[in-house]
C-alpha cells in the first residue's frame, strides 16, 4: 500500500502501523527521520575510533578478537543506518559530506578519550548499556526501516554491553592496581553517559514532535532514569562505585534519586569543544581522504558490470 496525503499518514500513525519509504509523509516527519538517523549512523562510525584505539594494545588473543570483531559490528551498524537514511531521498554522499563538513552531529560520548584497558570494558558496559535503553524503543519507532534496522542493531549491542562487563568483572576481581584500573574507567564514563540521552526534557527541542510521531517512545529524563535503575545494582555486582554521592534509592519515586550530568558540558561536546572532537573529525576526514581509490575502484567496476567502457 502506498499512503497518499496525510490523512492517511495520522490514520497510520494513530494505528501503531509502520510508515514506509514511499508512503506520502510530512516534510519534516522526513527531515526529522534523516537528521536523526544520519546522527545515529554518524555515531556508530565515529564510535569506531575511541576502542579501536586499543586493538593492536588488547592484553590477550581472545580479547583482541572480540575488540576487532565489535568495532566491526559498530561499522555494520553505520551502514544499516545510512541505508535506512537513503530510503529517506537522501543519498550516501550527501551524508558523508554533512559528517565531514560538521553540518550533521554524531553522540558526544564519541569525544571522550579512552586512556586505559579498562576504558574498552566500561564503554561496552555503560556506552552499550546507555546505547541499548536508547535504542530498544526505537525498534518500535514508526519509521519502518528504522525500526526494523534497530532490531539487529540491539541484539548486537546487547552482546557487546555483555562482553563489556565481563571484561570489567575481570579486572575488579583482579590485582588491586586492576580494580583501581577499572574503578577510574568508570568514574571517567559515568557522566557522560547519562549525559548521551540528550539535554532535560524541558529543553528538548525535537522530544514532543517525536513523541507524537511515534519516533521516540520515551522522553530524555525517562531514559536516563531506566539506565541508571539499571547500572546501581549492576555495580554492586560488580563491586565498584558510580561515582554519584548523591545516589539513593527513593521509596517514593520507585527509582534512584541521582545527580545530573553537566548539561553546560555536554552543549559544549556537542558544539566541537569535547577533549577529542577535532582528532575524531581530523582521522574520519583522512580515513574518507584515503579511501577515495576503493569508491573509484568500486564506481569503476559497478561500471564495467552495467557494460559501460571505463578509462
Ligand atoms: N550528542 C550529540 N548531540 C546530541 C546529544 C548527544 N548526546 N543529545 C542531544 N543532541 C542534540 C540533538 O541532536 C539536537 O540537535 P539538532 O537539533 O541540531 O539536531 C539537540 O541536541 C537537542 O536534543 P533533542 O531535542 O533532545 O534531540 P532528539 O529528540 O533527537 O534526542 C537523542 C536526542 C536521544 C540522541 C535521539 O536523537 C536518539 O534517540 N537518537 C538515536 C540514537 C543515537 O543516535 N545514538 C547514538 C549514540 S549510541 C551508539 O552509537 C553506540
Amino acid at each position: 500500500r502506498a499512503l497518499d496525503g496525510e490523512a492517511s499518514f495520522d490514520a497510520v500513525i494513530a494505528a501503531d502501523q509502520k510508515i514506509e519509504p514511499r508512503d506520502a509523509m510530512p516534510d519534516a516527519y522526513r527531515s526529522g527521520l534523516i537528521r536523526q538517523i544520519a546522527q545515529h549512523a554518524h555515531s556508530e562510525i565515529i564510535g569506531m575510533q575511541p576502542e579501536g584505539n586499543w586493538i593492536s594494545r588488547a592484553p590477550t588473543l581472545r580479547r583482541k578478537a572480540i575488540l576487532l570483531a565489535k568495532v566491526q559490528d559498530e561499522a555494520g551498524h553505520g551502514l544499516y543506518l545510512y541505508a535506512a537514511a537513503e530510503t529517506l531521498g537522501i543519498s550516501r554522499e550527501e551524508l558523508t559530506d554533512a559528517l565531514i563538513s560538521g553540518k550533521q552531529k554524531y553522540s558526544s560520548i564519541f569525544n571522550y578519550p579512552t586512556l586505559s584497558w579498562a576504558d574498552v570494558g566500561a564503554i561496552g558496559w555503560l556506552v552499550d548499556g546507555a546505547a541499548i535503553v536508547n535504542q530498544v524503543p526505537l525498534c518500535r519507532c514508526s519509521y519502518g526501516p528504522y525500526a526494523r534496522a534497530m532490531i539487529r542493531v540491539c541484539k548486537e549491542e546487547s552482546f557487546h554491553q555483555r562482553q563489556g562487563y565481563q571484561s570489567l568483572y575481570v579486572l575488579a576481581q583482579g590485582t588491586p592496581e586492576q580494580r583501581a584500573m577499572a574503578q577510574d574507567a568508570v568514574d571517567r564514563w559515568w557522566y557522560p553517559s547519562l549525559a548521551m540521552f540528550g539535554p532535560p526534557d524541558a529543553d528538548s527541542t525535537h522530544s514532543a514532535q517525536s513523541m507524537a510521531w511515534k519516533v521516540k517512545r520515551f522522553s530524555n529524563d525517562e531514559l536516563r532514569q531506566r539506565f541508571v535503575d539499571m547500572c546501581v545494582p549492576q555495580a554492586e555486582i560488580l563491586g565498584l562505585t558510580l561515582p554519584d554521592p548523591g545516589l539513593r534509592w527513593n521509596e517514593e519515586r520507585g527509582h534512584y534519586d541521582y545527580t545530573s550530568p553537566d548539561f553546560d558540558e555536554l552543549m559544549r561536546v556537542v558544539k566541537g569543544d569535547g577533549p577529542c572532537n577535532r582528532q575524531r573529525m581530523a582521522h574520519r576526514r583522512r580515513a574518507h581522504e584515503e579511501g577515495a581509490w576503493v569508491r573509484e575502484a568500486a564506481a569503476a567496476y559497478a561500471a564495467k558490470q552495467n557494460g559501460k567502457v571505463t578509462v
